[in-house]
């Protein structure tokens, strides 16, 4: 069953319509594409082109939208206002006028302005993700590996990964199309705690431990302290959990390698105030509104979803 993101709150600001752009999308890759598949940009590189926006593999994943749908997403108003508004002229891409409610519009890369004013997104989505293995961080791979946007395939709204986790590592993983959001949460200053479980591949004295928790000197400079718990020990590894306030690649594989040990499993478990709970391996879930403000002051006309439950594969 397609599930949408759509949210029924957040009126328009008053005069021009709040200027949002949802984005919207459901990855147009492995499985779905955009309607009108004939359609060709302007500049030839529509879907039905060849090369840079055309039929080939490259294609596949790209963010098309139709300026009309684009419009419409973002909340301005129906679609049938959003063809009015079109032909009449009022909307530039990429800094000439399209009086083609079907000119094709890439999310990623053209940019909509509406009455001379660029797009922004209104209605904010915050996603909660259990990222399994095996899954790249990443909205395309040109090796055709899977990536997340593949578990968030009923997601109609462009959002993207705050902050990164490996292929090998599994866990919590927030999406946003709150750039602001996202900014806060992976900035170092920010200090927002991540949690990780860590299996290492041998077992860890306590000195080792209190290394990791005292900073570790890695390339990029030192880890700040971090706050390490012994979970088990089996008879070869060493099973703990650590909380960083600061996200560096492979942060945490670095520093256990700087033990003389290597990370045989990693799962985020908690990133803030929110923590992994029973969201089953691949799913995904809204963050709601009391899990948004316990990350600190919203933004204007920031709404989170209460869609409940989890969803996606379970
Ligand atoms: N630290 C790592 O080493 N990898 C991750 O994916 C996250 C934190």
């Amino acid at each position: 069953m397609t599930r949408r993101t759509r949210a029924s709150h957040g009126a328009p600001a008053a005069g021009r319509p709040s200027h949002s752009v949802g984005a919207s999308r459901s990855r147009p890759g492995r499985t779905s594409r955009p309607v009108h598949r004939s359609a060709k940009r302007e500049d030839g590189s529509g879907p039905g082109a060849k090369g840079r926006g055309g039929s080939g593999p490259g294609d596949e994943k790209r963010p098309l939208k139709t300026l009309e749908r684009v419009l419409s997403k973002a909340g301005l108003g129906s679609r049938v206002e959003a063809r009015r508004w079109i032909h009449a002229g009022r909307v530039i891409v990429n800094g000439r006028t399209i009086e083609d409610p079907d000119h094709w519009v890439d999310l990623e890369r053209d940019r909509v302005q509406f009455d001379g004013r660029p797009l922004q997104t209104r209605e904010r989505v915050y996603l909660l993700l259990y990222k399994p293995t095996g899954y790249l961080t990443t909205y395309r791979d040109p090796q055709q590996r899977p990536t997340v946007y593949d578990l968030i395939r009923d997601v109609d709204t462009f959002i993207s990964p705050v902050g990164r986790l490996d292929l090998d590592t599994s866990g919590l993983l927030l999406m946003t199309n709150d750039s602001q959001f996202a900014e806060r949460v992976t900035n170092p200053d920010s200090h927002v705690p991540k949690t990780y479980l860590v299996k290492a591949s041998i077992r860890l004295t306590d000195p080792q431990l209190q290394h990791l928790r005292d900073g570790i000197e890695l390339a990029d400079g030192p880890t700040r302290p971090a706050h390490v718990v012994r979970i088990r020990d089996s008879e070869k590894y060493t099973h703990f959990e650590i909380t960083l306030t600061e996200g560096r690649n492979r942060q945490v594989r670095r520093m256990v390698e700087a033990l003389g040990a290597t990370v045989l499993k990693l799962v985020r478990v908690r990133i803030g105030p929110i923590g992994i709970g029973t969201l089953p391996i691949g799913a995904w879930r809204m963050l709601t509104p009391a899990e948004m403000r316990m990350f600190g002051p919203a933004r204007r006309r920031t709404v989170a979803r209460t869609l409940s439950g989890p969803r996606g594969r379970q």
